[in-house]
């Protein structure tokens, strides 16, 4: 059963099962982002909106635009490799230019004036998705009624973004609603490259297993060597997050879903019927545990799912829905503490 109406889902975070991160990135140095000064004064109205695993996300707005932003703060520490990641994370970023990718604007290390030591945190300084994320929304999937048009929307953009992350040799390697984040134009658009890797000719498969368990494909999982299609594995968990709410093996732990996914596979879809056979069919192929036969990102938007996708409005509807159900409860919760908000 799917979760009743208005709970809340569980935040699940990335994970990566290695003694040491594995970085192909190692031409991201600290000279690119060495400039230490305090970055206050160029952005103000900090207000908290999201919270990662590695960092804080803040909306704020830049004094000389007035152009409003995002900043995900991290702390620094002294660990080569936590350093490192960091600036993959960025450096992965400010490299891909695409409509359905946060924009990198900048990074700071963030010093206080009077503070001699090093700069103790790291401000990615990115465009702001003002419709949150997309696993926020799906906390209220019961709640709210999601087509079959807004959701091949939401998945072709995804597919977009990852064919060109693909187009780029990197893999995101953390593909979850989490990291899907919407505006109030109905962009939808990816984030969080914190787990993203590049292969390159020498090194054309990888074997670190990482992700976050419930979208890990299977070859992640058996520690065997895999390759972009892990991406796809992850497409087709997001879309079936977005036909029932939450991805298979949700009410399990998070080792007993692994020791699942890789036994049992990813069962079907719960009301089949519900679903034109072209999403199926979609979905399937995503889950294929054949890697060579799993399409790629773009082979999946030929796919006809991908054909008649619905518009920019219905994802700005979804938001806006989204929006009065998440008001409606804080309204409801005002009156009970009998506080005015
Ligand atoms: N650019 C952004 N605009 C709006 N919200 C964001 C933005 N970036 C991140 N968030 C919110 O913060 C959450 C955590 O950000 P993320 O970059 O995924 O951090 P982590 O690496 O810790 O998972 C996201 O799930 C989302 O809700
Ligand atoms: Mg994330």
């Amino acid at each position: 059963m799917g979760r009743a109406a208005g709970q809340r889902r569980r935040r699940w975070f990335a994970c990566c099962f290695s003694s040491s991160y594995p970085y192909s990135h190692r031409s991201a140095n600290d000279r690119r982002y060495r400039d230490t000064y305090h970055p206050v004064p160029l952005y103000v109205n900090l207000n908290q909106i999201g919270k990662g695993a590695v960092g804080v996300i803040y909306s704020a707005t830049d004094v000389t635009t007035s152009r409003k932003i995002a900043i995900k703060e991290m702390e620094v520490n002294n660990d080569p490799d936590q350093r490192q990641m960091l600036f993959n994370e960025m450096d992965i970023m400010s490299r891909c230019h695409h409509p359905n990718i946060v924009e990198f604007i900048g990074a700071y290390f963030k010093k206080n004036n009077n503070d001699p030591g090093p700069a103790s945190k790291l401000w990615v300084v990115m465009e702001l998705m003002d419709g949150g994320c997309l696993a926020d929304i799906l906390g209220h999937h019961g709640q709210l009624y999601l087509t079959e048009k807004l959701i091949s929307r939401i998945i072709y953009s995804t597919c977009d973004a990852v064919a060109h992350l693909h187009s780029l040799n990197f893999i995101h390697r953390d593909m979850k609603s989490d990291n899907i984040l919407l505006n109030q134009y109905g962009d939808v658009k990816i984030a969080d490259f914190g787990f993203s890797a590049q292969l390159t000719e020498n090194r054309s498969q990888r074997n670190t297993v990482i992700g976050t368990p419930y979208w890990m494909a299977p070859e992640i999982i058996n520690g065997e060597e895999y390759g972009f299609k892990v991406d796809v594995w992850s497409i087709g968990i997001i879309l079936m997050e977005l036909a029932e709410g939450e991805p298979p093996y949700m009410n399990e732990p998070p080792l007993r879903a692994l020791f699942l996914i890789s036994t049992e596979g990813i069962p079907k879809l719960r009301n089949e019927e519900e679903w034109s056979p072209l999403l199926s069919q979609f979905l399937y192929s995503c889950l294929l545990l054949d890697v060579e036969t799993r399409p790629s990102p773009e082979e999946l938007l030929m796919h006809p799912f991908c054909k008649n996708i619905g518009s920019q409005e219905c994802i700005q509807e979804l938001i806006a829905e989204h929006r009065q159900i998440k008001q409606a409860e804080a309204d409801e919760l005002a009156s009970l503490l009998n506080l005015d908000f």
